[in-house]
């Protein structure tokens, strides 16, 4: 695509001043995993616990963006790829309007969650949610593993087609053998001591 005749607008308003009218940093929050690996119940929690903790958020999650934004993609390699890259900017819109932004995506493949990283920059959160593939089969709420054993569901994510885990993501929350509840303290904790926010913010 030839961008040559774009030019960068600029905005009114600083990213400071953007922090001090939510009273925290815009950020990433990345969330990648297994299929069933509790990604998309901890997000919502956490949306949820930071929005009462004062925080500003909002979750992008695969089932629901793939209903919209992304109805056009299924889940070969590529249609993947390109899956991630447009999540990957519009989490990084997010993060530059000072929101928290949480993302809910498998995400299987390493160099497309370095390129969500390039994106957004500095305020990226890698946090691996690690429950293994015998757990998320075990617990299968919606079928889709039963499906891709039985040979229904093609290209299934730690069946019939690869999950590369992170190595070195900046937290790894043990899903598979310890509840929601500890997981979401975990994360929490996180947020608040990487992303604090100003007492006047505080709810
Ligand atoms: S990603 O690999 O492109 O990041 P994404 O997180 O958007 O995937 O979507 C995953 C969701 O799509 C799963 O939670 C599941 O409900 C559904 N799904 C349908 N088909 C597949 C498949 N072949 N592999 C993985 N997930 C699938």
């Amino acid at each position: 695509m030839n961008n040559d005749n774009l030019t960068s607008v600029p905005h009114a308003l600083t990213s400071s001043d953007r922090q001090i009218h939510y009273g925290h940093r815009g950020a990433v929050l990345w969330l990648t995993g297994l299929s069933a690996s509790g990604k998309s119940t901890l997000s919502m929690a956490l949306e949820l616990a930071l929005t009462r903790l004062g925080y500003s958020c909002y979750v992008l999650d695969g089932d629901n963006v793939r209903k919209g934004l992304n109805n056009n993609l299924g889940f070969s390699a590529q249609d993947r790829t390109e899956n991630i890259r447009r999540v990957g900017e519009a989490a990084a819109l997010f993060a530059d309007a000072g929101l928290i932004c949480i993302t809910a995506f498998i995400s299987p493949y390493r160099t497309d969650r370095a390129n969500a990283r390039h994106s957004v920059g500095q305020a990226f959160h890698e946090i691996h949610v690690a429950a293994d593939l015998a757990n998320c089969e075990a617990r299968d709420p919606k079928g889709l593993y039963k499906k891709a054993r039985s040979g229904e569901l093609p290209d299934f994510t730690g069946v019939s087609a690869p999950y590369e885990a992170p190595e070195h993501p900046q937290l790894r929350l043990d899903t598979g053998n310890e509840s929601i509840a500890t997981s979401l303290q975990t994360l929490l904790d996180y947020v608040v001591s990487h992303i604090p926010i100003s007492e006047g913010s505080r709810h």
